[in-house]
């Protein structure tokens, strides 16, 4: 794909928007040049030059390993972020506004362009506001990955009620309301990408993160639905479902200690061996940048006549637990 077509078709792009959107960034590019002579860092090109990715959750983790490998396919990258480390309802701390900043300084650091936004995926208004500011900014909103998720470790009978709503309206509730906010400007580019991250625990049943993984195999029917009804639009609707990730999602007590009951003080690393003995390849956690290449899959040319695909990426465990 090169900047000359569409994101999903090999049709030419539209050559008055991309004029506009010339004309829109004249000022910024050259305030960019600038500010990138100074540190000597190129502004990287490859298959996504000239696209947008919104990213929701994008401040660390797995957001932000997609925000970095788009930025280094040649994307400008939106960071839309509630960077508030201790949500209601949620047991483990999320990230900070300076940890929000400093994903923007990594992604700037690779020489592509880069803003963000603290919202709430909870908030429709919040998501159209960051996107209408994303399109002023770049022209474009041409990748959405929804991603911004919470997670709840524990039996069925112990999650409050405050836990049941928090890990729903974030978890499928955001989801949809990114959907909702990012189509009209997919439409609006001729087409593009809504790429979901779900979890192999929407695959399987699962004693310890029953309420979570509900809202997971949610996900993956929302996913199929707006598949068919954005496929007219051009918009390839697919989701990515990642086992076990080495993010702080994952690597804190309250999940740890759920997964590993009866261990002292049980490490990431421990429960991933745990994992790795019933596995078919030994592994059993990837690192975010890995599900990031499942992204990029989704996000390529290869991928412009997939919508409403589930690819699993967890190091075989579906080999064992589905068709
Ligand atoms: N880590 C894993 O083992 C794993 C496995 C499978 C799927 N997932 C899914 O991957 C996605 C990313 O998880 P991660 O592991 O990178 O977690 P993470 O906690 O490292 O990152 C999640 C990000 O989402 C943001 N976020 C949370 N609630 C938000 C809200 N209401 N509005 C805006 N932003 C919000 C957080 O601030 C954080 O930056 C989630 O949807 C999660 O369910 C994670």
């Amino acid at each position: 794909m090169t900047k000359d077509t569409d994101i999903n078709t090999d049709r030419p792009a539209d050559p008055s928007r991309r004029l506009a959107l010339g004309g829109a960034l004249g000022a910024t590019a050259a305030a960019m040049i600038g500010a990138r002579a100074a540190n000597a860092q190129a502004a990287p090109t490859g298959e996504l030059t000239g696209k947008t990715a919104f990213i929701t959750g994008g401040a660390r983790g797995i957001g932000l390993a997609s925000a970095e490998a788009m930025a280094r396919a040649g994307a400008n990258i939106v960071l839309f972020d509630i960077a508030t480390p201790n949500l209601p309802h949620v047991s483990y701390t999320l990230p900070s506004e300076a940890d929000l900043a400093a994903a923007q300084a990594r992604i700037e650091a690779l020489g592509a362009e880069c803003m963000t936004y603290r919202g709430d995926v909870r908030s429709l208004e919040d998501q159209q506001a960051a996107m209408r500011q994303a399109v002023d900014r770049f022209g474009s909103v041409d990748i959405v990955l929804a991603n911004a998720g919470v997670g709840y470790a524990g039996a069925i009978a112990g999650a409050t009620a405050g836990e049941i709503s928090t890990l729903y309206e974030v978890n499928v509730g955001g989801y949809m309301k990114t959907t909702q906010a990012a189509v009209p400007h997919l439409r609006a580019a001729g087409g593009g990408r809504i790429i979901y991250i779900s979890s192999g625990l929407a695959r399987t049943g699962n004693d310890i993160f029953g309420v979570y993984g509900s809202t997971k195999w949610a996900v993956n029917g929302f996913a199929k639905s707006a598949a068919i009804a954005y496929g007219r639009d051009n918009i390839m609707c697919n989701v990515v479902a990642p086992g076990l990730v080495r993010t702080p999602f994952a690597d804190n007590a309250a999940v740890l200690g759920q997964m590993m009951p009866g261990a002292d003080n049980p490490t990431f690393d421990a429960v991933s061996a745990m994992i790795a003995q019933g596995t078919p390849i030994g592994v059993g956690h990837l690192e975010p940048e890995e599900v990031a290449e499942s992204v990029m899959f989704f996000t390529s040319h290869a991928t412009r006549s997939m919508t409403g695909e589930v690819l699993d990426v967890s190091y075989g465990s579906a080999a064992t637990s589905i068709a």
